[in-house]
């Protein structure tokens, strides 16, 4: 015992604490009920108020990321570009960018969403890639929309870095790629009312006619089959294909856009597209071997008996895809991220057996070809001839 504490001495102390407590969490009630605290957002917080909230903010982000470890972003000019097509229709509207003021309505905020080039300087990757994954409570910074996918956490991180740096003309050479228009909204698509869907909200990442995607991690559309592509919007919008990219602009689609955009993309020819080849090794040729024969030991069938070009229109083609989208989305089948539709999951089994090695051999195999060499309307011709539809299926 504590000299000088009899134990009623210590049963006095006890209930005054007690007591005191209560008492305030009863004032702390009162006051609550009383509605005398002003919330609104347009009378501001103290300057003591703020220096607290942000002493604390920063603090939670520091010991919260302790432990993530940080990829290299240096020069990933993929990650980079895909970043900066994001931040342009999911940030900037709330955080500004060079060249392009602020939302009014986000301005009232409070607190008010920070232009950023200033703020990145005082955070490493890590904090930053915890802020954007997983938002901030009480202040109207949203969670990433898909938990699971932080390779595209990190993308937006990777174009925060050069933030700071970049001159409006910069800037819009990396958010609006090859789009002509600029600070297009997907909203845009749908006021359009035409079956020729106004499709600059998406070449900004996709590529027109003439470019190819912004960035190698970005698929191609141009091309590829229909129904293959109106499902994948369909698979975003309800959430059953997670990536917190393409899941908040398809959920502003409708039906009739997706597939008026579908059918645009599907229409366009693959190889009006001239770029350098990927860096081939002699992965190519073992890929190559995959793609045609499989790998019997493993149980690994041959990708082009279902994703060859006359294969069935619900399955993706694969050649002249970037590199780098193919492998990583091999990965997403491979851990189960992308396995919650039956299609998904005929996928995702296959991608289970393979190795690393083996998923970038046969990505650089189908990254190396240039395109369908099918014209489309020869393709439907091809699709529609009895003999070859049932030898793919
Ligand atoms: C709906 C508006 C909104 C959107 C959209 C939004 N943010 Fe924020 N963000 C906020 C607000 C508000 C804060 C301020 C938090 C504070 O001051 O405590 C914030 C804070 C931040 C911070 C911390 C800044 C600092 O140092 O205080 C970063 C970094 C950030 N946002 C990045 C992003 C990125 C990247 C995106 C897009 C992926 C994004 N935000 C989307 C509202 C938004
Ligand atoms: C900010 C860049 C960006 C914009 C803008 C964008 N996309 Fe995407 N899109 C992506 C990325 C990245 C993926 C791959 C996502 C994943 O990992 O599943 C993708 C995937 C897709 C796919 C699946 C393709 C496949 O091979 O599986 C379709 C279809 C698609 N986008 C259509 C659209 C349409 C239509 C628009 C315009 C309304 C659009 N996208 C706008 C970046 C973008
Ligand atoms: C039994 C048929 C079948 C075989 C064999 C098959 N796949 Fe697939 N693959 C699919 C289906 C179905 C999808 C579409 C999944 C979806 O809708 O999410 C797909 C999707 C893919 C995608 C994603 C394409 C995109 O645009 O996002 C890649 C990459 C892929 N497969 C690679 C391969 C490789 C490599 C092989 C050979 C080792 C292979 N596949 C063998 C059925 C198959």
């Amino acid at each position: 015992m504590i000299p000088g504490f009899s134990t009623p001495r210590l049963r006095a102390l006890g209930s005054w604490i007690v007591g005191s407590l209560v008492a305030v969490i009863c004032a702390a009630l009162l006051f609550a009920w009383s509605g005398l605290y002003n919330i609104a957002a347009s009378s501001g917080h103290l300057a003591m108020t703020r220096a607290f909230l942000e002493f604390g903010m920063r603090n939670s982000v520091r010991t919260q990321s302790a432990m993530i470890e940080a990829p290299a972003l240096d020069d990933d000019v993929d990650r980079v570009r895909l970043g900066a097509g994001h931040y342009q229709g999911g940030c900037a509207p709330c955080h500004g960018a060079p060249g392009e003021p602020v939302n009014p309505i986000a301005e009232h905020m409070l607190p008010p969403p920070p232009t950023l080039a200033p703020h990145v300087k005082s955070w490493q990757d890590k904090h930053l890639f915890w802020i954007v994954k997983h938002g901030m409570k009480y202040t109207g910074m949203p969670a990433w929309a898909s938990q699971n996918r932080d390779d595209e956490v990190w993308a937006v991180v990777a174009f925060l870095r050069r933030l700071p740096d970049l001159t409006p003309e910069e800037y819009r050479d990396l958010a609006y790629g090859n789009a002509s228009a600029q600070r297009r909204p997907v909203t845009a698509l749908l006021s359009s009312g035409s079956d020729t869907p106004d499709i600059a909200a998406c070449a900004k990442c996709h590529g027109t006619k003439s470019a190819g995607p912004t960035s190698n991690l970005v698929p191609r559309l141009a091309g590829q089959s229909e129904p293959y592509l109106a499902q994948a919007l369909r698979d975003y919008a309800d959430n059953s294909r997670q990536s917190g990219i393409m899941e908040p602009i398809a959920a502003e689609l409708d039906e009739q856009t997706v597939k008026a955009v579908a059918a645009y993309y599907a229409g366009l020819r693959r190889n009006q597209d001239p770029r350098p080849e990927p860096s081939l090794t002699g992965e190519h040729d073992a890929g190559e071997k995959i793609a045609r024969d499989g790998v019997a030991d493993e149980a690994i069938p041959s990708c082009l008996s279902c994703h060859g070009e006359n294969a069935a229109e619900r399955y993706p083609r694969l050649a002249g895809q970037p590199q780098r989208y193919l492998a990583l989305q091999l990965r997403l089948f491979r851990s189960g991220v992308r396995a919650n539709t039956e299609q998904a999951r005929t996928m995702a089994a296959i991608a289970k057996r393979m190795s690393d090695r083996q998923i970038e051999q046969v990505s650089a195999y189908f990254g190396s070809l240039r395109s369908f060499s099918l014209q489309p309307d020869e393709r439907d011709a091809a699709l529609t001839a009895p003999e070859k539809q049932g030898a793919n299926q």
